[in-house]
C-alpha cells in the first residue's frame, strides 16, 4: 500500500445535490424501500430474496454459513435450467437473444431455440468426453454461439473459462495450463473494426504451449472463404450440433457452492489472477442485482455493451438478465466504434429498455456530439447504467440529459471481477443520485475506507475501500482461503474484510470510487498488472528497468510504459517495436502501451525503490511535489520533457 497523499479529491463530486430519480420510474420500480428494510431487520437471512429469485432442485435452507462462509450451502440447482428451462412454460417463443454482427447481420434466438441448442451442444460435449467439473475454455467474440457454449457447460455441471478473443494464443496457453483444462471451443477468428482475424492458429499454440492433451472444438465466425484443416482432435461445432440435434441433456444439479465458471483478471502479481464464480450465490447475486439495480424484468429488451470475455459480459449479459427472462441483444465489437450512429441505431430499432455501458464509451459518444443519439427515438429506454471506471459528473450529466432526457435513473454501479455482481450503486427507484459517485452499498453489504493502518478515515477523507460483510456473488477464493470469520490483519477492528484494491471517499453516505491503488491500472474499463507489464518490458533484450503507471488527459486514460534501455546508445524505435511486439504476444494487442517513454534512469527513492507515483504524476501532468528526496532528482525534468515530448 501508499501513502496517504495518494488520494486525489475531486471536490465537484463531493458538493453535489442528490438528483430525486423520475417519479414515473420510482411507481413502476422492481424494489421498494419497505422491501429493502428486510436487510436491516434480518441481516444476512435477507438474502433470501435473492436467492428466491431463482429455481432450487433442492431448497436450501442456510442462507448463509458463517464458519464456512458459504452461500446457500444445503441448495442443489443448475445454471442452465434456471436461464433457460424455466422460462419455456411461459415464453418459450420470446426472444431470448438478438445479435447485431459487425457485418450487420441479425440473428435470433428464441428460448426454444436457444435451449435447444444448449442442449445438442450439451450432448457434443458430453459425446467429446466432458464431465461435471471438467474445465473448458472458451475463446470467441461476441456472437451468440459463446453464450450457447457458456450455458451448454453449465448444464452438464462442467467449468467454462472464457478467455477474451483479444488475448494472444500465448495467454490463451497459460490459462489453460492454470487451470488444466483439456477442451477448447474456439472460434475461427473474428472481426475487428470490420477487419477478419484469424484465431486458426490458436489451437497450434496452445497444443505447444501445454502438456495436457487438448480437444479443441472450431465455430465458424469468418465463413467459408477462410479455410483452415482440423486436426486429429479438432471437431467442427456446426457438425457437432448438426449430429446432436434433438437430443436433451438432463441439467445436473450441482451444490450452490459448486463452481459455475472461472475467470482470469489481472491482479498485483505477474501471472494471471484466476477467479472462481459459484453456482448458487454468484446466480443469486447476479439474479438480484439484474431485477434490483438495472431494474430488468421478463420481457424487457436490454443492452450491455461489454465484451462476452469479461465479468460485466458473464454477469449481465448472460447469467442475470437471461435467469430473468429477459431479451438480451448482443452486440459484436466496441460500443465506441463507428458508425456513430450505430448503438443508437439498435436502441431505436429494438425498443430497448435498459441501457448499460462503460463511462469511456459515454465520452466517446460526447466528443463525437448529440447530432448522432438526437437523430433516434431513444423513449423506450427506461435505465442508464454505467461500469467500469469512475464516471465524471459532466459525463453522468450528458447521459442522462442527453440520452435519458432526465426520464431514466442513472446507475453508477461499482463491483469488480472478484465481487462476481454489483456491491455498491444507488438502487434507482429508491436513491438520490449524485453524480460521479456511485452510492451507497447495496443494502445487507457493509463497505468502510480506512487508512493503512486499518482505521476507518472520517468522511471526505480519501482511503482504501474494504468490505466488511460477506455477499452472495463473492468467488470461492475469498471462503476458502480466508474464511469469513477469521480476524483480518489489514482491518484490526473488523472480524473480516475483503480489501478491494480501490481508494474511495466517502460523503454523506456516497462512495465515490477514486481508481486502483495497488499494482492494477484501470484503463477505459479494463484491467492491467502493472507487475505483469514490467515483467514483459524487462525481458525485452536491451531493456534494464521498466515501470508502468496509467497516466491521462482530460479523463482519456492511458497505459504509460517508463523504460531504462542498458545502453545509452540505444536504438530507441526499434526497442519500442520490441516492447510492443512482445506485449503483443505475451497478452494481446489491446494491452499495448499508449505512451513508450524511455529515460536514462528510473526515478529512485534512497533505498532504491522506483517512485511509481512520481511517474503517475508526470503520466498525469500534475504538478509535482518535492522531489529532493529521491536518489537521482535531476532525472525528473528530463523524464518529464521527455513524456511531453513523446
Ligand atoms: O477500479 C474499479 C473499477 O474497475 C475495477 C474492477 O475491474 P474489473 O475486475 O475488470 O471489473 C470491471 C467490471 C465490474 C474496480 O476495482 N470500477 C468498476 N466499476 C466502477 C469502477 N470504478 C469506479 N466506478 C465504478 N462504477
Amino acid at each position: 500500500m501508499v501513502g496517504g497523499d495518494e488520494f486525489e479529491l475531486e471536490t465537484e463530486k463531493l458538493a453535489t445535490e442528490r438528483i430525486a430519480p423520475p417519479q414515473s420510474f420510482v411507481e413502476q420500480a422492481n424494489v421498494t424501500p419497505t422491501q429493502l428494510e428486510r436487510f436491516s431487520e434480518e441481516g444476512v437471512d435477507a438474502w433470501e430474496m435473492a436467492g428466491d429469485l431463482l429455481t432450487w432442485d433442492q431448497p436450501y435452507r442456510t442462507v448463509f454459513d458463517e464458519d464456512d462462509g458459504d452461500w446457500f450451502p444445503d441448495g442443489r440447482l443448475n445454471a442452465t435450467a434456471n436461464c433457460l428451462d424455466r422460462h419455456l412454460d411461459s415464453r418459450k417463443n420470446q426472444r431470448a437473444l438478438v445479435w447485431e454482427g459487425q457485418l450487420g447481420e441479425t440473428r435470433t434466438e428464441t428460448y426454444l431455440e436457444l435451449s435447444r441448442k444448449v442442449n445438442a451442444f450439451a450432448a457434443g460435449l458430453r459425446d467429446l468426453g466432458v464431465e461435471a467439473g471438467d474445465v473448458v475454455t472458451l475463446h470467441m467474440p461476441v456472437i451468440p454461439e459463446l453464450p450457447v457454449a457458456m450455458l451448454a457447460c453449465a448444464r452438464i455441471g462442467a467449468v467454462h473459462a472464457v478467455v477474451y478473443a483479444g488475448f494472444s494464443g500465448e495467454a490463451l496457453a497459460t490459462r489453460m495450463a492454470e487451470s488444466d483444462s483439456s477442451y477448447l471451443v474456439v472460434s475461427d477468428g473474428y472481426y475487428r473494426r470490420g477487419d477478419a482475424v484469424s484465431l486458426t492458429n490458436r489451437a497450434e499454440t496452445v497444443r505447444a504451449g501445454l502438456d495436457q492433451k487438448v480437444t479443441t472444438v472450431v465455430v465458424d465466425r469468418l465463413g467459408e472463404h477462410h479455410e483452415y484443416s482440423l486436426g486429429d482432435n479438432d471437431y467442427q461445432y456446426r457438425r457437432l450440433l448438426d449430429e446432436h440435434r434433438g437430443e436433451t441433456v438432463e441439467p445436473v444439479s450441482r451444490r450452490a457452492t459448486d463452481e459455475l465458471f472461472l475467470i482470469y483478471t489481472s491482479g498485483t502479481t505477474g501471472e494471471p489472477k484466476r477467479v472462481t464464480h459459484t453456482t448458487g450465490g454468484y446466480l443469486a447475486h447476479t439474479a438480484w442485482t439484474s431485477h434490483a439495480v438495472l431494474d430488468i424484468e421478463p420481457g424487457d429488451t436490454y443492452l450491455c455493451t461489454a465484451d462476452l470475455g469479461w465479468i460485466t459480459g458473464h454477469s449481465y449479459i448472460v447469467y442475470g438478465p437471461l435467469a430473468l427472462g429477459t431479451t438480451v441483444l448482443l452486440r459484436e465489437g466496441e460500443a465506441d466504434q463507428p458508425p456513430k450512429t450505430k448503438l443508437w441505431e439498435l436502441v431505436e430499432k429494438h425498443a430497448v429498455d435498459i441501457l448499460y455501458t462503460s463511462p469511456t464509451a459515454i465520452r466517446t459518444f460526447m466528443k463525437w456530439g448529440a447530432e448522432y443519439p438526437d437523430k433516434y427515438d431513444l423513449s423506450s429506454l427506461r435505465l442508464l447504467g454505467t461500469v467500469g471506471e469512475p464516471i465524471n459528473p459532466e459525463a453522468w450529466r450528458w447521459l442522462y440529459e442527453q440520452i435519458g432526457d432526465e426520464q431514466c435513473p442513472v446507475v453508477d454501479t461499482w463491483w469488480q471481477t472478484e465481487t462476481g455482481g454489483h456491491l455498491i450503486t444507488t438502487i434507482p427507484g429508491v436513491d438520490g443520485m449524485k453524480p460521479g459517485s456511485a452510492g451507497p452499498p447495496l443494502p445487507g453489504v457493509e463497505a468502510t475506507v480506512v487508512d493503512e493502518t486499518g482505521t476507518e478515515v472520517e468522511e471526505t477523507t480519501g482511503g482504501y475501500l474494504a468490505i466488511e460483510t460477506p455477499w452472495p456473488g463473492m468467488p470461492r477464493e475469498l471462503s476458502e482461503e480466508t474464511r469469513w470469520a477469521e480476524t483480518s490483519d489489514v482491518l484490526p477492528n473488523s472480524e473480516w474484510a475483503y480489501m478491494t484494491g480501490d481508494g474511495a471517499v466517502v460523503d454523506d453516505e456516497y462512495i465515490t470510487i477514486l481508481g486502483r491503488v495497488d499494482d492494477v491500472i484501470n484503463v477505459s474499463g479494463r484491467r492491467y498488472g502493472t507487475m505483469e507489464l514490467e515483467s514483459i518490458m524487462i525481458g525485452v533484450d536491451g531493456i534494464a528497468e521498466a515501470a508502468v503507471v496509467s497516466g491521462y488527459d482530460d479523463h482519456d486514460q492511458g497505459i504509460y510504459a517508463f523504460a531504462n534501455p542498458d545502453s545509452d546508445s540505444a536504438d530507441e524505435p526499434a526497442l519500442r517495436v520490441r516492447i510492443n511486439r512482445e506485449i503483443e504476444r505475451e497478452i494481446g494487442p489491446f494491452a499495448r502501451p499508449d505512451r513508450i517513454v524511455f529515460t536514462p534512469e528510473l526515478p529512485k527513492t534512497s533505498s532504491g525503490k522506483i517512485m511509481r507515483r512520481l511517474l503517475t504524476d508526470i503520466a498525469h501532468g500534475n504538478e509535482l511535489g518535492d522531489t529532493s528526496a529521491l536518489r537521482n532528482p535531476e532525472v525528473v525534468g528530463e523524464i518529464e520533457s521527455a513524456t511531453q515530448s513523446d
